[in-house]
Protein backbone atom coordinates (compact mmCIF):
# COMPACT_ATOMS: atom_id res chain seq x y z
CA UNK A 1 0.00 0.00 0.00
CA UNK A 2 1.15 3.50 -0.55
CA UNK A 3 0.94 4.94 2.67
CA UNK A 4 2.39 8.68 0.94
CA UNK A 5 0.13 8.90 -1.53
CA UNK A 6 -2.44 7.95 1.00
CA UNK A 7 -1.81 10.57 3.13
CA UNK A 8 -1.75 13.04 0.10
CA UNK A 9 -5.33 12.38 -0.68
CA UNK A 10 -6.48 12.36 2.56
CA UNK A 11 -5.11 15.77 3.18
CA UNK A 12 -6.68 17.07 -0.11
CA UNK A 13 -9.96 16.09 1.15
CA UNK A 14 -9.11 17.92 4.44
CA UNK A 15 -8.07 20.94 2.94
CA UNK A 16 -11.36 20.87 1.06
CA UNK A 17 -13.92 20.09 3.88
CA UNK A 18 -16.01 23.21 3.67
CA UNK A 19 -17.26 23.55 6.88
CA UNK A 20 -16.82 21.73 10.36
CA UNK A 21 -19.31 19.08 9.64
CA UNK A 22 -17.93 17.80 7.01
CA UNK A 23 -14.53 17.93 8.43
CA UNK A 24 -16.39 15.85 11.46
CA UNK A 25 -17.43 13.33 9.03
CA UNK A 26 -13.73 12.86 7.83
CA UNK A 27 -11.82 12.89 10.55
CA UNK A 28 -14.63 9.78 11.48
CA UNK A 29 -13.85 8.23 8.24
CA UNK A 30 -10.54 8.17 8.93
CA UNK A 31 -10.01 8.14 12.68
CA UNK A 32 -13.23 6.67 13.70
CA UNK A 33 -13.97 3.33 15.32
CA UNK A 34 -15.03 1.97 11.96
CA UNK A 35 -12.25 4.55 9.66
CA UNK A 36 -10.05 3.57 7.27
CA UNK A 37 -6.97 4.50 9.29
CA UNK A 38 -7.98 2.41 12.60
CA UNK A 39 -8.41 -0.46 10.28
CA UNK A 40 -5.02 -0.11 9.17
CA UNK A 41 -3.86 -0.23 12.79
CA UNK A 42 -5.87 -2.97 13.61
CA UNK A 43 -3.80 -5.35 11.22
CA UNK A 44 -0.57 -4.53 12.82
CA UNK A 45 -1.26 -7.33 15.56
CA UNK A 46 -1.84 -9.83 12.72
CA UNK A 47 1.65 -9.36 11.42
CA UNK A 48 4.86 -10.52 11.89
CA UNK A 49 7.68 -8.83 13.69
CA UNK A 50 9.93 -7.78 10.44
CA UNK A 51 6.99 -6.79 8.59
CA UNK A 52 5.41 -4.55 11.53
CA UNK A 53 8.95 -3.27 11.87
CA UNK A 54 8.79 -1.68 8.12
CA UNK A 55 4.93 -1.36 8.18
CA UNK A 56 4.05 -0.06 11.36
CA UNK A 57 6.05 3.62 11.79
CA UNK A 58 4.61 4.30 8.04
CA UNK A 59 0.69 3.62 9.57
CA UNK A 60 1.74 5.64 12.50
CA UNK A 61 3.16 8.78 10.14
CA UNK A 62 0.03 8.32 8.00
CA UNK A 63 -1.96 8.71 11.33
CA UNK A 64 0.18 11.60 12.49
CA UNK A 65 0.05 13.29 9.40
CA UNK A 66 -4.01 12.93 8.80
CA UNK A 67 -4.72 14.17 12.26
CA UNK A 68 -1.75 17.65 11.81
CA UNK A 69 -3.98 17.77 8.61
CA UNK A 70 -7.32 17.88 11.21
CA UNK A 71 -6.23 20.16 13.13
CA UNK A 72 -4.95 22.71 11.39
CA UNK A 73 -8.56 22.45 8.72
CA UNK A 74 -10.38 22.88 12.27
CA UNK A 75 -8.58 26.26 12.97
CA UNK A 76 -8.99 27.55 9.95
CA UNK A 77 -12.85 27.00 9.81
CA UNK A 78 -13.22 28.24 13.59
CA UNK A 79 -11.39 31.63 13.17
CA UNK A 80 -13.15 31.77 9.98
CA UNK A 81 -16.63 31.32 11.42
CA UNK A 82 -15.90 33.93 13.78
CA UNK A 83 -14.62 36.32 11.46
CA UNK A 84 -18.28 35.89 9.76
CA UNK A 85 -20.19 36.13 12.79
CA UNK A 86 -18.16 39.76 13.75
CA UNK A 87 -18.41 41.14 9.99
CA UNK A 88 -22.43 39.73 10.08
CA UNK A 89 -23.08 40.68 13.85
CA UNK A 90 -23.19 44.86 13.81
CA UNK A 91 -24.05 46.81 16.88
CA UNK A 92 -27.20 49.08 15.20
CA UNK A 93 -26.70 52.22 16.64
CA UNK A 94 -29.82 53.50 15.01
CA UNK A 95 -32.46 51.17 17.34
CA UNK A 96 -33.99 53.23 20.21
CA UNK A 97 -32.65 53.07 23.55
CA UNK A 98 -34.13 52.50 26.33
CA UNK A 99 -35.84 55.21 28.35
CA UNK A 100 -33.85 56.10 31.36
CA UNK A 101 -34.93 58.18 34.43
CA UNK A 102 -32.89 61.39 34.60
CA UNK A 103 -32.44 62.73 37.94
CA UNK A 104 -32.66 66.50 39.17
CA UNK A 105 -30.58 68.45 42.04
CA UNK A 106 -32.31 68.46 45.09
CA UNK A 107 -33.41 71.98 45.71
CA UNK A 108 -31.78 71.81 49.31
CA UNK A 109 -28.72 71.18 47.61
CA UNK A 110 -29.42 73.79 44.91
CA UNK A 111 -30.45 76.47 47.40
CA UNK A 112 -27.44 75.81 49.23
CA UNK A 113 -25.40 75.87 45.88
CA UNK A 114 -26.74 79.18 45.59
CA UNK A 115 -25.75 80.31 48.65
CA UNK A 116 -22.69 79.69 48.86
CA UNK A 117 -22.18 81.84 45.38
CA UNK A 118 -24.49 84.70 47.11
CA UNK A 119 -22.43 84.76 49.96
CA UNK A 120 -18.94 84.14 47.64
CA UNK A 121 -19.34 87.09 46.38
CA UNK A 122 -19.67 89.24 49.48
CA UNK A 123 -16.50 87.67 50.25
CA UNK A 124 -17.28 85.01 52.85
CA UNK A 125 -15.59 81.13 53.00
CA UNK A 126 -17.49 78.29 53.25
CA UNK A 127 -16.49 76.19 56.25
CA UNK A 128 -17.17 72.69 57.45
CA UNK A 129 -17.86 70.78 61.00
CA UNK A 130 -18.71 67.13 61.73
CA UNK A 131 -22.11 66.43 62.09
CA UNK A 132 -21.58 63.99 65.09
CA UNK A 133 -19.98 66.82 67.51
CA UNK A 134 -19.03 66.90 70.69
CA UNK A 135 -21.25 68.75 73.88
CA UNK A 136 -18.77 71.69 74.39
CA UNK A 137 -18.77 72.78 70.62
CA UNK A 138 -22.53 72.17 70.21
CA UNK A 139 -23.80 73.61 73.19
CA UNK A 140 -20.98 74.39 76.56
CA UNK A 141 -19.09 77.13 74.54
CA UNK A 142 -21.90 78.74 72.90
CA UNK A 143 -22.83 79.72 76.45
CA UNK A 144 -25.56 76.93 76.83
CA UNK A 145 -24.02 75.37 80.07
CA UNK A 146 -24.78 71.69 81.17
CA UNK A 147 -28.17 72.79 82.50
CA UNK A 148 -29.68 74.23 79.53
CA UNK A 149 -32.78 72.91 78.34
CA UNK A 150 -32.00 72.42 75.05
CA UNK A 151 -29.41 69.81 76.30
CA UNK A 152 -31.78 67.61 77.39
CA UNK A 153 -31.95 64.28 76.18
CA UNK A 154 -35.89 64.02 74.46
CA UNK A 155 -34.44 66.78 72.19
CA UNK A 156 -31.09 65.69 71.35
CA UNK A 157 -29.45 62.70 69.66
CA UNK A 158 -26.66 61.28 72.08
CA UNK A 159 -24.17 58.68 71.47
CA UNK A 160 -23.72 55.78 73.72
CA UNK A 161 -20.19 56.66 73.55
CA UNK A 162 -18.33 59.65 75.21
CA UNK A 163 -14.80 61.47 73.89
CA UNK A 164 -11.63 60.32 75.05
CA UNK A 165 -12.09 63.41 77.94
CA UNK A 166 -15.16 62.59 78.52
CA UNK A 167 -17.29 65.31 76.34
CA UNK A 168 -20.60 63.64 75.60
CA UNK A 169 -20.87 62.65 71.37
CA UNK A 170 -24.06 64.01 69.81
CA UNK A 171 -25.89 64.72 66.14
CA UNK A 172 -25.26 68.71 66.43
CA UNK A 173 -28.21 70.10 66.62
CA UNK A 174 -27.37 73.70 64.70
CA UNK A 175 -24.15 74.29 62.65
CA UNK A 176 -23.45 77.13 65.33
CA UNK A 177 -20.77 75.04 67.13
CA UNK A 178 -18.60 75.44 63.19
CA UNK A 179 -18.48 79.28 64.65
CA UNK A 180 -16.48 77.61 67.26
CA UNK A 181 -14.35 76.18 65.09
CA UNK A 182 -13.72 78.10 62.71
CA UNK A 183 -13.11 81.12 65.44
CA UNK A 184 -10.24 77.99 66.93
CA UNK A 185 -9.08 78.11 63.45
CA UNK A 186 -7.47 81.50 63.18
CA UNK A 187 -5.70 81.17 67.09
CA UNK A 188 -8.29 84.26 67.71
CA UNK A 189 -6.18 86.80 65.66
CA UNK A 190 -7.89 87.43 62.22
CA UNK A 191 -11.32 89.16 61.43
CA UNK A 192 -13.12 86.21 60.22
CA UNK A 193 -16.26 85.97 57.61
CA UNK A 194 -17.69 82.20 56.64
CA UNK A 195 -21.12 80.44 56.06
CA UNK A 196 -21.31 77.13 57.32
CA UNK A 197 -24.22 74.96 55.58
CA UNK A 198 -24.94 71.39 56.59
CA UNK A 199 -27.51 69.17 57.91
CA UNK A 200 -28.62 69.43 61.37
CA UNK A 201 -30.57 66.88 63.73
CA UNK A 202 -33.25 67.38 66.45
CA UNK A 203 -35.52 64.96 68.44
CA UNK A 204 -38.26 65.90 66.49
CA UNK A 205 -40.85 64.58 63.49
CA UNK A 206 -44.29 65.96 62.72
CA UNK A 207 -45.60 67.49 59.32
CA UNK A 208 -43.63 70.66 59.85
CA UNK A 209 -40.75 69.32 61.61
CA UNK A 210 -37.90 66.83 60.36
CA UNK A 211 -35.08 64.46 62.91
CA UNK A 212 -33.02 66.01 60.16
CA UNK A 213 -33.09 69.46 58.38
CA UNK A 214 -30.36 71.79 57.03
CA UNK A 215 -29.12 75.07 58.09
CA UNK A 216 -26.29 77.44 57.12
CA UNK A 217 -24.54 79.47 59.54
CA UNK A 218 -22.93 82.81 58.91
CA UNK A 219 -20.37 84.18 61.44
CA UNK A 220 -18.52 87.70 60.47
CA UNK A 221 -15.61 88.68 63.23
CA UNK A 222 -13.59 92.21 62.74
CA UNK A 223 -13.02 95.69 64.68
CA UNK A 224 -16.14 97.82 64.76
CA UNK A 225 -19.04 95.14 63.33
CA UNK A 226 -21.86 96.14 64.81
CA UNK A 227 -25.67 95.27 64.11
CA UNK A 228 -25.93 97.39 60.58
CA UNK A 229 -23.72 95.24 59.54
CA UNK A 230 -25.62 92.20 59.84
CA UNK A 231 -28.84 94.19 58.72
CA UNK A 232 -27.08 94.86 55.78
CA UNK A 233 -25.59 91.52 55.05
CA UNK A 234 -29.00 89.82 55.41
CA UNK A 235 -30.94 92.06 52.71
CA UNK A 236 -28.00 92.06 50.55
CA UNK A 237 -27.97 88.60 50.48
CA UNK A 238 -31.91 87.88 50.32
CA UNK A 239 -32.07 90.41 47.59
CA UNK A 240 -29.83 88.57 45.48
CA UNK A 241 -31.76 85.43 46.80
CA UNK A 242 -34.92 85.66 46.00
CA UNK A 243 -34.29 88.33 43.07
CA UNK A 244 -36.14 91.00 44.05
CA UNK A 245 -35.22 94.66 45.22
CA UNK A 246 -38.46 95.26 47.55
CA UNK A 247 -37.72 92.90 49.96
CA UNK A 248 -37.98 94.55 53.54
CA UNK A 249 -36.88 93.18 57.03
CA UNK A 250 -38.23 93.49 60.55
CA UNK A 251 -35.58 92.81 63.30
CA UNK A 252 -37.09 91.66 66.57
CA UNK A 253 -35.44 91.59 69.80
CA UNK A 254 -34.71 87.88 70.89
CA UNK A 255 -33.08 85.53 72.55
CA UNK A 256 -30.18 83.07 71.82
CA UNK A 257 -27.47 82.02 74.76
CA UNK A 258 -24.64 82.90 71.76
CA UNK A 259 -25.51 86.36 70.87
CA UNK A 260 -26.24 89.36 72.76
CA UNK A 261 -28.15 91.60 71.84
CA UNK A 262 -30.42 88.28 69.41
CA UNK A 263 -32.69 89.40 66.78
CA UNK A 264 -34.80 87.33 65.12
CA UNK A 265 -35.22 88.19 61.26
CA UNK A 266 -38.94 88.44 59.67
CA UNK A 267 -38.95 88.98 55.55
CA UNK A 268 -42.29 91.31 54.12
CA UNK A 269 -44.33 88.54 51.96
CA UNK A 270 -47.12 89.00 49.79
CA UNK A 271 -50.36 86.40 49.72
CA UNK A 272 -50.96 86.02 46.36
CA UNK A 273 -53.95 83.24 45.50
CA UNK A 274 -53.16 81.18 48.86
CA UNK A 275 -49.11 81.42 47.98
CA UNK A 276 -46.96 83.56 49.79
CA UNK A 277 -44.43 85.50 47.48
CA UNK A 278 -41.25 87.06 49.64
CA UNK A 279 -41.35 90.81 48.80
CA UNK A 280 -42.96 94.15 49.99
CA UNK A 281 -43.43 95.63 53.53
CA UNK A 282 -44.92 93.20 55.75
CA UNK A 283 -47.26 95.54 57.41
CA UNK A 284 -48.98 96.93 53.71
CA UNK A 285 -52.34 95.42 53.03
CA UNK A 286 -52.52 91.82 51.79
CA UNK A 287 -48.70 91.34 53.03
CA UNK A 288 -47.40 89.61 56.31
CA UNK A 289 -43.98 88.97 58.00
CA UNK A 290 -42.45 85.77 57.90
CA UNK A 291 -40.02 84.78 60.39
CA UNK A 292 -36.62 83.62 58.36
CA UNK A 293 -34.03 82.93 60.63
CA UNK A 294 -32.06 83.43 64.14
CA UNK A 295 -29.18 86.07 64.46
CA UNK A 296 -27.56 88.34 67.05
CA UNK A 297 -24.31 90.05 67.85
CA UNK A 298 -21.50 87.70 69.09
CA UNK A 299 -22.17 86.88 72.76
CA UNK A 300 -18.48 88.10 74.42
CA UNK A 301 -18.64 84.84 76.06
CA UNK A 302 -18.69 82.62 73.03
CA UNK A 303 -15.45 84.85 71.37
CA UNK A 304 -13.66 84.48 74.31
CA UNK A 305 -14.32 80.94 74.35
CA UNK A 306 -13.50 80.87 70.33
CA UNK A 307 -10.22 82.22 71.74
CA UNK A 308 -10.76 86.15 70.66
CA UNK A 309 -10.27 88.93 72.95
CA UNK A 310 -13.82 90.66 73.18
CA UNK A 311 -12.76 93.82 74.28
CA UNK A 312 -10.92 94.04 70.79
CA UNK A 313 -13.10 92.11 68.15
CA UNK A 314 -16.90 91.81 67.93
CA UNK A 315 -19.37 90.03 65.31
CA UNK A 316 -22.12 88.92 64.29
CA UNK A 317 -23.49 85.49 63.50
CA UNK A 318 -26.93 84.36 61.83
CA UNK A 319 -28.20 80.73 61.44
CA UNK A 320 -31.17 80.23 58.75
CA UNK A 321 -32.65 77.20 57.96
CA UNK A 322 -32.37 76.06 54.27
CA UNK A 323 -35.61 73.58 53.60
CA UNK A 324 -37.22 76.17 54.92
CA UNK A 325 -36.01 78.83 52.30
CA UNK A 326 -36.08 76.57 49.35
CA UNK A 327 -39.59 75.67 50.04
CA UNK A 328 -40.16 79.46 49.46
CA UNK A 329 -38.24 80.05 46.92
CA UNK A 330 -39.49 77.52 44.70
CA UNK A 331 -43.23 77.60 45.68
CA UNK A 332 -43.43 74.37 48.11
CA UNK A 333 -46.24 73.76 50.99
CA UNK A 334 -45.15 70.74 52.28
CA UNK A 335 -41.32 70.09 54.15
CA UNK A 336 -41.71 66.65 53.04
N1 LIG B 1 -28.33 78.24 66.08
C1 LIG B 1 -29.61 78.89 66.11
C2 LIG B 1 -30.72 77.84 65.88
O1 LIG B 1 -30.42 76.76 65.44
C3 LIG B 1 -29.74 79.94 65.06
C4 LIG B 1 -28.80 81.09 65.27
C5 LIG B 1 -27.54 81.08 64.72
C6 LIG B 1 -29.20 82.17 66.06
C7 LIG B 1 -26.68 82.14 64.90
C8 LIG B 1 -28.34 83.23 66.25
C9 LIG B 1 -27.10 83.21 65.68
O2 LIG B 1 -31.84 78.04 66.15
Amino acid sequence: MDYEAELQTAQGAIMAAADLDALEALRLAYLGKAGSISALLKTLGAMSPDERQTTGPRIHALREGVAGALASRKAALEGAALEARLAAEEVDLTLPAPASQRGSIHPVSQVMEELAEIFADLGFAVATGPEIEDGWHNFTALNMPESHPARAMHDTFYFAERTETGEELLLRTHTSPVQIRAMQATGGTQPLRIIAPGRVYRSDSDATHTPMFHQVEGLVIGEGIHLGHLKWTLETFLRAFFERDDIVLRLRPSYFPFTEPSVEVDVGYASTGGRRVVGGNGDDAGHGWMELLGSGMVNRRVLTAGGYDPDRWQGFAFGLGVDRLAMLKYGMDDLR
